[in-house]
């Protein structure tokens, strides 16, 4: 099948990769991105697909961002809307040295900003579509694996807990409503000795978010499909 979606953090890395899966399978796709550079892979590929591909510059932080994607949008539906940008947080990643504006930063931009967005333009997902957001198996307080980066874990960990509760806010899902892990991935913030290519996990991601199209549930996803505890 195709349709249309909306990828969000996609000027590079597994948001870039998606956006190349979903157009190149004849998919309508709306990538956001802080800002389109020029020659850069994405320009490449909106130019290799001009009538599939269109890119809306806005930083999701903001808090009008929503309202800048809504009106690109021009009242089309979306069957899928993917929130994928996140950030590591600050590289030592000790709470002890954490100041306020690196963790503000951190939980706003991978806890309540896609969150945020997903609640403000879910009216324009089709009853039965999928709304996905990039988590990790970081998240997982029942695996604790992210004695590592516990920063970052903490708000992907804060990212599920508010789909969690906006979950059961709703009186009946209309949508699946996904956290995803893509597995550990060779991009800027997975590095280079990462088992997974971007090719490999966004085709998997693909897969799994094309069969979470009419099932209404809330899942924690890897790139396989698999469930993670919450
Ligand atoms: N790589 C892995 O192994 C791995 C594993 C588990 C989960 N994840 C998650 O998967 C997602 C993608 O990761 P990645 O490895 O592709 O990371 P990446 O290479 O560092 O790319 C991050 C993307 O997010 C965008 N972004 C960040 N903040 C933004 C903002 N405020 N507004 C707009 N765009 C913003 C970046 O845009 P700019 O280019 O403008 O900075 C970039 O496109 C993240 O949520 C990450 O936490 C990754």
């Amino acid at each position: 099948m195709s349709g249309r979606i909306l990828i969000c953090g996609a000027s590079r890395g597994l948001g870039l990769g998606l956006v190349r899966a979903f157009v190149e399978a004849g998919w309508e796709v709306l990538a956001v991105v802080r800002e389109l550079r020029p020659a850069s892979p994405l320009d490449a590929l909106r130019t290799r697909h001009p009538q599939a591909l269109q890119v809306i510059a806005c930083d999701l932080a903001r808090l009008d961002a929503a309202s800048t994607i809504e009106a690109a949008l021009h009242g089309r539906r979306l069957d899928c809307a993917l929130f994928n940008a996140g950030v590591y947080g600050p590289g030592h990643q000790d709470p002890r040295q954490a100041l306020f504006d690196d963790v503000g930063q951190l939980f706003l931009a991978n806890a309540v900003a896609p969150i945020r967005l997903a609640q403000c333009l879910a009216d324009q997902v089709a009853d039965g579509g999928v709304i996905a957001f990039m988590s990790s198996q970081m998240a997982s307080l029942t695996l604790a694996r992210a004695a590592d980066m516990p920063l970052y874990g903490a708000s992907k960990a804060a990212l599920n807990s508010l789909l969690r509760s906006w979950q059961a806010q709703l009186p009946r899902l209309p949508w699946s409503l996904l956290a995803l892990h893509p597995g550990w991935v060779r991009t800027d913030m997975g590095g280079e000795a990462a088992p997974l290519s971007v090719e490999q996990s966004a085709s998997d991601l693909r897969q799994v978010i094309l069969d979470q199209l009419g099932r209404r549930q809330c899942a924690f996803l890897d790139h396989q499909g698999q469930s993670l505890p919450w």
